[in-house]
């Protein structure tokens, strides 16, 4: 089992739900945790959870689908904890609506944060893990990248896209010991719904807290081993 402690990451839309249960997993760990979001006050509060955990949190406002903040941000990574381990995408929105609904900006929206940040993340994160010949990129998709429903039309099409890239992507590093994997959960009790928080009623929906703690699982298998596609449900619908 891989040991967490003293490795680093990078998570994308670390301020609420899943990234945010996935940032704090990771602290808990002992993993050194950049988190990019774009409310500050979200990147606070993480900071101040850090303070009783062994990892180190550095939290930085950006937009990951801004090439130069993601470029810094990720170097600002390095620089800091001496290198990057694990990257984790997964800043993403949903905009729900059928497409003769769709305004040009919500389709270029979510294709921007959903899939131009997915790249542009990885793409600034390679050089490190290809030069270290190890790493793991998780990218956080969904059962819309896999299925498509009304409504849903530019939320699956970014989503499908982003399977698509992790299939590629996997085969474009795996030679240099990097490791690239999904994670498609099903609905998941967090503010991407509604932007407010989701009222989770127990057992009906995933919480951000099972998603963190599939990550810790795919982390945690042998170097020489990737889970590469883990489709997440709730036992009991
Ligand atoms: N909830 C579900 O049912 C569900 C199911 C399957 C997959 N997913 C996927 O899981 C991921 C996380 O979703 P969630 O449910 O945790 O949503 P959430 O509660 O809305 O959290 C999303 C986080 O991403 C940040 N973010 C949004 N746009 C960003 C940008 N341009 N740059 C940097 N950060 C950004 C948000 O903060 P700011 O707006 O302050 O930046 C927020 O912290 C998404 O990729 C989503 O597609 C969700």
């Amino acid at each position: 089992m891989n040991n967490l402690q003293d490795k680093s990451a990078y998570v994308s839309g670390a301020g609420k739900g899943i990234g945010r249960a996935i940032v704090l997993a990771l602290l808990k760990e002992g993993v050194n945790v950049t988190g990019l979001t774009r409310t500050s006050s979200d990147l606070d509060s993480i900071a101040d959870f850090s303070k009783s955990c062994t990892g180190k949190f550095l939290g930085i406002p950006g937009d990951i689908a801004d090439e130069t903040a993601v470029e810094k941000s990720i170097e600002q990574t390095v620089q800091e904890f001496g290198g990057l381990d694990f990257l984790i995408n997964n800043a993403g929105i949903g905009i729900i609506k059928p497409i003769q609904d769709m305004s040009i900006k919500d389709w270029d929206d979510t294709m921007n944060i959903n899939m131009r940040g997915t790249f542009l993340a990885t793409h600034f994160s390679l050089p490190h893990m290809m030069e270290a010949k190890d790493g793991t990129i998780i990218n956080i998709a969904s059962i819309a990248g896999k299925r498509g429903f009304a409504g849903g039309a530019a939320y699956s099409a970014s989503k499908f896209a982003m399977l698509g890239f992790t299939e590629a992507l996997m085969l474009d590093i795996r030679q240099y010991n990097i490791r690239v994997l999904s994670i498609c959960p099903g609905s998941v009790a967090t503010h991407f719904h509604t932007g407010e928080a989701m009222n989770k009623e127990k057992g009906h929906v995933l919480t951000p807290e099972d998603c963190a703690e599939t990550v810790l699982y795919a982390l945690r298998l042998p170097q020489s081993a990737t889970a590469h596609q883990i489709e997440l449900r709730i036992t009991n619908p």
